[in-house]
């Protein structure tokens, strides 16, 4: 009996395969290829130099420092990917991309299909690639050295939402973000370490009591380390009511003080007074 293909493949183009290979066989990844959930493959740019140096980069044009990478060289290898298999989404990686957030992780495993994700090195890809591909992404605002740690990240993020990665299903709801707020605290043994104990309602086995603990731990770490969530985070009056006790302001629940956005339009310029004449 053939086995139906994964419902989420990634093709990694990037020069330097061998960094994410170990990442991609181990732990939950590994194990969701196993079971044929995921499948990762990690293909190198450099098979479609079209030179025998291999080289996949040149000199910016108009000077400065580092290397390019090559838009002929991104073009070939994708002609290549999708003559082999169907590509659905190709993902150019880059800081100058939108951020990825755990919205697009769900996004992205609710679509499945074939992912090709471009890995950059030096000064990244010639402008060109943008026509390439069907998203521009960032991980967050800061610059690394390539795109494989991102891969790696967003590989992680996406994959463990495939239904049946994560044994427990229920086990990433509460999850920061996914609810909207910032997971609650956990514990586990020893029920006191360093004269701090667990909190006593954990160990009670009175599940209401649990669920309603948990509920207000997660709406106070919120307001207290990422308060710009609680607008989007889909409040009920409860919680509202529960915020509001904590300390929150009315305008941090709705977030009505946040600054505008930018008008379409700069505003007009007031006309100079017309020049007496003379
Ligand atoms: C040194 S970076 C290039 C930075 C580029 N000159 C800039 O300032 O936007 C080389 C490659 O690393 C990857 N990279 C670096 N930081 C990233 C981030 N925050 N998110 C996603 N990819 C990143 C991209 O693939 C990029 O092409």
């Amino acid at each position: 009996m053939t086995q139906p293909p994964p419902a989420l493949t990634f093709s990694v183009l990037t020069l330097f395969p061998e960094l994410l290979r170990p990442f991609a066989a181990e732990a939950l990844l590994g194990k969701a290829q196993a079971r044929g959930l995921v499948q990762v493959q990690l293909r190198d740019l450099r098979q479609w130099s079209g030179n025998r140096h291999h080289k996949v980069d040149d000199t910016p044009y108009g000077g400065g420092a580092g290397m390019v990478i090559r838009v002929d060289v991104v073009a070939r290898a994708l002609d290549a990917l999708r003559a082999e298999q169907p590509v659905d989404e190709v993902v150019m990686l880059t800081p100058a991309g939108q951020t990825f957030r755990q919205a697009d992780a769900e996004a992205w495993a609710a679509q499945g299909g074939h992912w090709v994700i471009l890995c950059g090195r030096y000064e990244g890809f010639d402008a060109r690639v943008e026509r390439l591909v069907t998203r521009e992404v960032s991980i967050g605002d800061f610059v690394m050295m390539g795109g494989e740690a991102a891969a790696a990240c967003i590989m992680e993020a996406v994959a463990r939402l495939v239904p049946g990665v994560l044994g427990d299903q229920a086990s990433h709801e509460d999850d920061s973000f996914s609810s909207g707020l910032l997971d609650y605290p956990e514990y586990t043994r020893p029920p006191v370490w360093e004269g701090e104990g667990v909190p006593e309602v954990l160990q009670g086995g009175h599940h209401g009591a649990i669920a309603g603990w948990r509920r207000t731990q997660a709406l106070a770490r919120t307001l207290e380390r990422r308060p710009d969530l609680l607008p989007t985070a889909g409040l009920t009056p409860q919680d509202s009511a529960e915020l509001l006790r904590l300390g929150a302001t009315p305008e941090q629940l709705t977030g009505w003080n946040a600054p505008e956005p930018p008008a379409s339009k700069p505003p007009r310029r007031k006309r100079k007074a017309a020049a007496d004449p003379v």
